[in-house]
């Protein structure tokens, strides 16, 4: 299983009022582990008064950059932001788990595409790894973001993007949207909702092929931008996105059939090589907490649908599961499964968590 280890905090430093850079260096001998895909996120643990709380954030550093970076928002009543923010200092460490996630870019110096991005509030911080690692990498490649936030002054990532532009001026396009703050240009003003994305996209995008989209911020942001995309004429399998935050009730949500019975099943997990079974509750919660109530510690972190820490292939029996925000069409096509949201239907059960 994908372990974690302690990353030191180098650097850490406010982004905004509201939210906090942190660079994390990883411990000798496991650099390798932390190689990352662009848009790809930490899975982060920390203990508060003997609790640990877990939560993914995504790396906003371009693929060669290091130390690792993070940007994190602080919510208020926000338990492991509110920390982060104010009580760890350089030198604490983070115990973090190896990158993981589905939400990237492949990278190849022979591309010569177009890319769109668009985000909302945080949902700049693995779209920011994209930009940089695309123009990085890519020479013959061009970005073009639509990002849309409430006011400048709480806009993450700001100067990164400026000093971008400035480095790529012909290559990376920027498009500010602000809800609450007038613009010069009425484009420029309001929430990127479907009629806003549909304005954008002909102003800025005119001529333009892109060989993805990119689209990350809260569940229905997702939602409309992608469908606008669509209907602009965008591929929905070139549409990519990653929901910041877990849906209301999504860790709730369960199929009703699924409370009644009440009889147990045996789940096998095969993990590193090796199996371990034990039995659940077919109305237990679902597969991750069934585990660790019989000592088994499966890989988790939001419990929401929505990071995809949890995903494993089901390669016997069946499951239902509640909630998806994590994994794409083609994987719950091709067996695959997030195991915090997903309760026992067969008798028997065999999930693979070494099958990528
Ligand atoms: S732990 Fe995040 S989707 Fe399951």
């Amino acid at each position: 299983m994908k372990q974690f280890h302690p990353l030191t905090i180098e650097r850490i430093e406010p982004e905004t009022s509201d939210s906090v850079r942190i660079a994390l260096a990883v411990p000798a001998g496991f650099e390798g582990d932390y190689e990352f895909l662009p848009g790809q996120h930490l899975p982060l643990e920390i203990t508060v008064d003997g609790k640990k709380l877990r939560r993914t954030y995504s790396i906003c550093s371009g693929v060669d950059e290091r130390p690792l970076q993070i940007g994190i928002r602080v919510q208020p009543g926000g338990a492991f932001s509110e920390y982060a923010a104010g009580q760890l200092s350089v030198g604490d460490t983070l115990d973090a788990m190896p990158p993981a996630g589905h939400f990237h870019v492949d990278l190849d110096k022979s591309h010569s595409k177009d890319y769109v991005g668009f985000a909302a509030g945080s949902g700049i911080t693995p779209i920011l790894s994209m930009i940089k690692s695309v123009l990085e990498t890519e020479p013959n490649s061009r970005f073009v973001l639509f990002y849309g936030n409430r006011k400048q002054a709480t806009t993450m990532f700001i100067e990164d993007l400026y000093a971008l532009k400035n480095r790529y001026p012909e290559r990376l396009q920027l498009h500010f949207v602000f809800s609450q703050e007038e613009q010069e240009f009425p484009v420029a003003s309001g929430r990127l909702d479907a009629d806003k994305v549909r304005e954008l996209y002909r102003h800025f995008c005119k001529g333009l092929e892109p060989a993805a989209a990119f689209v990350c911020g809260p569940d229905t942001m997702i939602g409309t931008v992608t469908e606008a995309l669509v209907e602009l004429g965008m591929d929905a399998a070139h549409v990519h996105s990653e929901r910041f935050g877990v849906p209301r009730d999504a860790a709730k949500a369960r199929p009703a059939a699924a409370r009644k019975a009440a009889d147990h099943a045996t789940v096998t997990i095969i993990m590193d090589g090796h199996k371990k079974s034990f039995e659940m509750r077919r109305d237990d919660d679902n597969i991750v907490d069934a585990a660790a109530g019989s000592g088994i510690d499966l890989p988790y972190s939001c419990k929401g649908g929505v990071c995809a820490t949890c995903r494993c292939h089901v390669r016997e029996g069946e499951v239902t599961m509640a909630t998806n925000y994590g994994l794409e069409p083609w994987e719950v096509k091709a067996g695959y499964v997030l195991a915090c949201q997903s309760r026992a239907v067969s008798d028997s059960i065999l999930l693979d968590y070494d099958k990528t």
